[in-house]
């Protein structure tokens, strides 16, 4: 049985970015277009563009966010572009964050940002308010909650 030995940060950030199911990127090149991966389910291309739009609707427009809305920048054009790019090789979708940026390093690109419990949760019940708002199914979304919910635990860089 394989074990997964976390050794340092970007190796743990590394296991945390592959997303539900663990989902490995050779498995994506050997087989693009796997029928079961979260983005298949989900509803491809257009369904993440939504989920990604209504997540940060949300967050502009909900004061119960304000805690996280006000880490971002004036106009969240860009915040958007980068989330979705992320969520659709997250999710088992064409890998657009990496082929542009590289390696996600998603939790040392969040360092310069005070991330406690709060801010993870005020992260978390925005976007499982958006899943339900875009119509993704039941199961679906409960699996992602859990995937969602590892990566943003791992996001936390200060007490509280
Ligand atoms: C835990 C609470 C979180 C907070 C408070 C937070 C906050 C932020 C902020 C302020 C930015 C910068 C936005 C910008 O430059 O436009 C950012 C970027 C980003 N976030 Fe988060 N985030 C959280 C969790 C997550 C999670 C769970 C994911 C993925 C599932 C994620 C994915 C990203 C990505 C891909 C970027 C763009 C990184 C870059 O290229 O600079 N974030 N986040």
């Amino acid at each position: 049985m394989p074990v997964t030995v976390i050794t340092h940060e970007t190796a743990a950030t590394e296991v945390f970015s592959q997303g539900p199911l663990g989902y490995n990127r050779a498995m994506q090149i050997d087989e693009p277009h796997h029928p079961l991966t979260p983005y298949d389910l989900a509803g491809g291309e257009p369904a993440v563009r939504k989920l990604v739009n209504r997540f940060y609707d949300l967050m502009d427009e909900d004061p119960d966010y304000y805690g996280i809305r006000k880490l971002h920048p004036a106009t969240l054009d860009g915040s958007r572009e980068k989330l979705f790019k992320f969520l659709m090789g997250w999710l088992g979708g064409p890998p657009l964050y990496e082929q542009e940026f590289g390696h996600p390093r998603l939790r040392a690109r969040h360092l310069p940002f005070a991330i406690a419990s709060n801010e993870r949760d005020q992260w978390m019940t925005c976007m499982t308010r958006a899943m339900a708002d875009v119509g993704l199914d039941e199961k679906l979304r409960n699996r992602l909650v859990q995937s969602f919910f590892q990566t943003a635990d791992w996001m936390r860089n200060t007490e509280g």
